[in-house]
C-alpha cells in the first residue's frame, strides 16, 4: 500500500495533445505563450519547452484533436521498473520504452482508468532554451484538468497508487488533487465524455495576467474566464481556447497544500480557517462573485 505522505510522482512533467492543424496550434503556443520548439521527431512530433525542460508540451498531427498522454516526474527513490510492475500487479497494462519520444530516454507508459495514458520518467534533459520576454511567458506547467466517464476510479489510482492527496472538489465533480505543495496537480473532472478539460500554466505574478491578455488580444485571441479568484485552490485565474478549442488557463497565487497538516496555508482571501479540503458548491467557483458568459463548468 502506498504511503499515505509518499506520492510516487513529484510533478506534472508534460502534457501531449493530438490536433487536426499542428502548424497553427504550434504558432499559438510559440507565439502566444512564448514557448521554444526544441526538437522535431520523425514522426513529425514536436516538442515545446517553456524555458527549461527539453519538453512541457508535445503536439502531433492527427485527424481530431485528442488528449494523447500525461507525463509525471518520478521521486529519486522509485526506479521506472518498480511502477511497471506494480501497475501490472493491479492489472494494468505497463510498458517500459526506451526512447519512444525525445528528450525522455526512457518511460513507463501506463494506462489508467478510463483510458488515460500516464507516462512515468526519472529524468528529462533540460536543453534550457531559455524564457521568452514579453507575451504570457509562463514560469510553468502545472496541473491538467482531463474529464473521465471512469472518474471515480482515476481518483482511486491517482490517491491509492500514486499517493495523491485530495484537496477539494467542487460539487463532487470536479476533484483536485496533489503530489507536492501547489494545492492541484490534476483535476478530475467526472462526466461522460474523455477529453482534456484544460492545461494550466503558472505565471511569474499577478502582474502578468494583464500582459498576457494584452498579448493574447494583440493577436485576436479573446479571454473566456476571468482573470478572476477561484474559491477551491484560490487561484487567479484566466482561461483561454487555442486554436483547437483545447481550454489554457494562466494562473498565479494557488493555494500552498501542507499534507502534514490536512490543510492549505492560511492566506487573507480564504473563506475558511483552517483551508481543509472541502466540497465548494457551483457558486463558489468564482470568489469574487464576478459573472462571466462564458460557463466554465462546462468548458
Ligand atoms: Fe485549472
Amino acid at each position: 500500500m502506498q504511503s499515505k505522505f509518499d506520492p510516487k510522482v513529484f510533478q506534472l512533467g508534460y502534457v501531449a495533445l493530438a490536433t487536426p492543424d499542428i502548424q497553427r496550434t504550434k504558432d499559438h503556443y510559440l507565439q502566444n505563450l512564448g514557448m521554444t520548439e526544441v526538437a522535431r521527431g520523425d514522426d513529425g512530433a514536436v516538442y515545446l519547452s517553456i524555458g527549461y525542460n527539453h519538453h512541457d508540451l508535445v503536439l502531433r498531427s492527427a485527424t481530431q484533436k485528442a488528449l494523447l498522454h500525461v507525463g509525471f516526474h518520478l521521486k529519486p527513490h522509485i526506479a521506472v521498473n518498480d511502477i511497471a510492475r506494480d501497475a501490472r500487479e493491479l492489472g494494468l497494462t505497463a510498458t517500459v520504452k526506451t526512447d519512444s519520444q525525445l528528450g525522455v530516454a526512457e518511460v513507463v507508459e501506463v494506462e489508467a482508468p478510463g483510458g488515460v495514458v500516464i507516462q512515468f520518467y526519472s529524468a528529462m534533459e533540460a536543453p534550457a532554451p531559455g524564457f521568452k520576454q514579453g507575451g504570457a511567458s509562463p514560469l510553468r506547467l502545472g496541473h491538467v484538468a482531463i474529464i473521465s466517464p471512469e472518474g471515480d476510479k482515476l481518483i482511486a489510482f491517482f490517491q491509492d497508487f500514486l499517493g495523491f492527496w485530495l484537496t477539494d472538489d467542487i460539487l463532487g465533480i470536479a476533484n483536485f488533487l496533489t503530489c507536492n505543495r501547489e494545492h492541484h496537480v490534476v483535476n478530475i473532472v467526472k462526466a461522460p465524455q474523455f477529453r482534456v478539460h484544460h492545461i494550466a500554466f503558472e505565471l511569474r505574478d499577478n502582474a502578468c495576467h494583464a500582459i498576457a491578455a494584452d498579448a493574447l488580444r494583440g493577436n485576436g485571441v479573446p479571454l473566456l474566464w476571468g482573470p478572476s479568484r477561484h474559491g477551491a485552490g484560490h487561484n487567479l485565474a484566466s482561461y483561454h481556447h487555442d486554436p483547437d478549442k483545447v481550454m489554457v488557463e494562466f494562473y498565479t497565487e494557488m493555494d500552498a497544500f501542507i499534507p502534514e497538516l490536512g490543510m492549505c496555508e492560511p492566506r487573507p482571501w480564504h473563506e475558511h480557517y483552517p483551508m481543509k479540503p472541502r466540497s465548494w458548491a457551483i457558486n463558489e467557483l468564482n470568489a469574487w462573485g464576478a459573472e462571466f458568459g462564458f460557463n466554465l463548468a462546462v468548458g
